[in-house]
């Protein structure tokens, strides 16, 4: 299954993130070119058709399609079933561009209002919503606090981490509802060929 070559448009992408990776080693440059090339995937027919024999990942899941030997980046993907309810979250350090390939997906972002001073509390406050729509991409900047739903129907979105931080470092986890806060490791990777 490694030998198979993989699906065209996305081995064009991977390519492409590895020749900006090569030329600049600065990570927020790196994320904001990985963005403008995660829209022309995400706007790609044939990966949208291809995604949809995806597998669920219900049950706190990423499908791993890539990961670079080279840069650290990391491709995932999630596949959310209707009207599902993510947590809210943080990436840690990490920069993450977030696109969404198929159905709708909903960004909730979060601002913390307190001073951040007491190790299981944090006051966050809901700063704003965003639809997402096949094609779009969400760049999410290191510890913003954010929840991704999914929308009426089954939706895929492809992840862009800066760098792998499950079994690295663990992720910010946030309750709007009781202000606890705690810290925990992110999505089980389940590795998925693309091809
Ligand atoms: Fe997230």
């Amino acid at each position: 299954m490694a030998d198979q070559p993989r699906l065209a448009v996305f081995e064009k992408f991977i390519q492409s993130a590895r020749a900006f990776c090569a030329a600049n080693t600065d990570t927020e440059a790196r994320m904001k070119k990985i963005k403008t090339l995660l829209e022309a995937l995400v706007g790609d027919g044939s990966l949208r058709e291809h995604s949809k024999s995806w597998p669920c990942t219900e049950g706190h899941k990423n499908l791993l399609l890539y990961q670079d030997p080279d840069y650290g980046f990391v491709i995932n993907a999630v596949v959310r079933t209707p009207g599902r309810e993510g947590r809210v979250h943080d990436h840690a350090h990490a920069w993450t561009a977030y696109g969404v390939l198929d159905g709708m997906e909903r960004l909730e972002r979060y601002r913390r209002v307190d001073a951040g001073n007491r190790p299981d509390y944090a006051l966050i406050q809901l700063d704003g919503i965003s639809a997402g729509y096949a094609g779009q991409v969400d760049l999410v900047q290191p510890y913003a606090i954010h929840s991704e739903k999914g929308g009426p129907e089954r939706s895929v979105a492809v992840i862009v981490r800066s760098e792998r931080l499950v079994g690295k470092v663990l992720q910010g986890r946030y309750d709007a509802k009781s202000d606890k806060y705690h810290e925990s490791e992110g999505p089980m990777q389940v590795e998925f060929a693309v091809v």
